[in-house]
């Protein structure tokens, strides 16, 4: 997959962690080349037209025990798509899932320059058909082609230990957002 960076990513707390790809055409939404694609299913850079749909969908994500949630908030996802840094996953018009990456440094407290998964959520009704894991191998894709480390970052409540260490994460120590705990994965290239 070849894979080519217009715009830095985001740094800094994410709850899902990971990287971004660059499209060569992003505004008419070509599939990203190497992308896997299962039945109909395409990974594409988010536009302007799907901000709604990603807000929508990104709001599934809400806890309503963490102080600052923002993943689902109009700077944050007008910022990613602008940047693009925000994925999807459609099946012609419709949006199953959303992902926004970001970069993780030194700055952050991370000991080298990494990818991270800053948000990730799919619909409900397209849960459990591998529109998630579409995504995060996409992220996995981009991380190692860039030599960069991945990050995934989950609040405990999402409870998505073994989803992460299925595709391959190593646990790492947990940090606090605000407090909240949260666990950390990555995976090296
Ligand atoms: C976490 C989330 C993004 C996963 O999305 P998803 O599209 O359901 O993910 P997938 O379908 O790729 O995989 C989910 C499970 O279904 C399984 N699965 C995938 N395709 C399947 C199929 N065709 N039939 C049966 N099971 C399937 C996967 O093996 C995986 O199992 P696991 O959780 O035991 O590892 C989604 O559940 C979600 O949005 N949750 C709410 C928000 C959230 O928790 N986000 C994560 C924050 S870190």
């Amino acid at each position: 997959m070849e894979i080519e960076h217009r715009t830095p990513l985001a740094t800094g707390a994410g709850i899902c962690g990971t990287a971004e790809e660059s499209p060569t055409s992003s505004k008419h939404q070509q599939p990203r080349p190497g992308a896997a694609s299962t039945a109909g299913d395409r990974v594409l850079t988010a536009t302007e037209a799907d901000y709604e749909a990603v807000r929508t969908t990104n709001s599934l994500l809400r806890l309503p025990d963490v102080p600052g949630f923002y993943w689902d908030t109009e700077s944050y996802i007008r910022e990613a798509i602008r940047e693009e840094r925000c994925m999807v996953v459609k099946n012609q018009t419709v949006l199953k899932g959303a992902m926004v990456l970001e970069r993780r440094g030194p700055e952050a407290g991370y000991a080298r320059e990494s990818l991270a998964v800053g948000s990730l959520a799919v619909r409900p009704e397209y849960r459990k058909t591998g529109v998630g894991m579409m995504l995060v191998r996409y992220a996995v894709q981009r991380a190692r082609q860039e030599g960069l480390r991945l990050y995934a970052e989950s609040f405990f409540p999402y409870r998505k230990v073994d989803f992460y260490l299925g595709l391959g994460f190593r646990r790492g120590p947990q940090r606090y957002f605000h407090g909240v705990p949260y666990h950390v994965f990555f995976l090296d290239p």
